[in-house]
């Protein structure tokens, strides 16, 4: 498989966003909310990244995109998730894709009373995104071609890997 990008640049990456996001945080009560499973690579490496107290959260979101089901539909599993009430939230993704699944997780976080909820996705692909939501911090900008790797997954397989890599489309 074709690596996009290498181990060692998300791992430079990593730690420039830790940059951007712990001035942010300091002297806030912080949740980091780790979207599963894709984000626990980078959710592991990022906190480890980061000088300032904060607590670490998980949650799950299913989507259910098969013709049978409605269009959209998207159960968030959110069983895991610790009190986010009068906390700063930053959700953490592996990829924004059309947006749909961080807008729905954001709204959630707000009906949970978080104090704020921010957004931090490792990847985002370009010309891709049909759901309005507002993206704070970005780790790289990628063409729109299905990738796995470090978190990423296809059929659940690859997430393993520290690079990511362009999956080859089947011919
Ligand atoms: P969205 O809701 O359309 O933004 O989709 C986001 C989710 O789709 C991510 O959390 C991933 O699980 C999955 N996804 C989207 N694009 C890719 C990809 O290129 N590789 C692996 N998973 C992807
Ligand atoms: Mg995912």
């Amino acid at each position: 498989m074709r690596v996009l990008i290498t181990a060692e640049r998300i791992q430079e990456r990593v730690g420039e966003l830790a940059q951007l996001i712990g001035p942010e945080y300091r002297d806030r009560p912080l949740t980091i909310v780790g979207v599963l499973t894709g984000s626990v690579m980078f959710l592991a490496d990022l906190v480890r990244r980061l000088d300032i107290p904060l607590r670490i959260g998980l949650i799950q979101a299913s989507s259910y995109r098969g013709a049978a089901t409605t269009p959209g539909a998207l159960r968030v599993g959110a069983d895991l998730l610790a009190e986010v009430r009068d906390r700063h939230v930053l959700l953490l993704d592996d990829i924004l894709d059309t947006g749909q699944t961080l807008k729905q997780l954001v709204q959630h976080l707000h009906d949970q009373g978080a104090l704020s909820v921010k957004v931090c996705v490792l990847l985002r692909k370009q010309d891709r995104q049909v759901h309005d939501v507002r993206v704070d911090f970005v780790g790289f900008e990628i063409p729109d071609e299905f990738v796995v790797g470090y978190g990423l997954d296809y059929n659940d397989e690859y997430r393993q890997l520290p690079h990511v890599a362009v999956l080859p489309r089947e011919s």
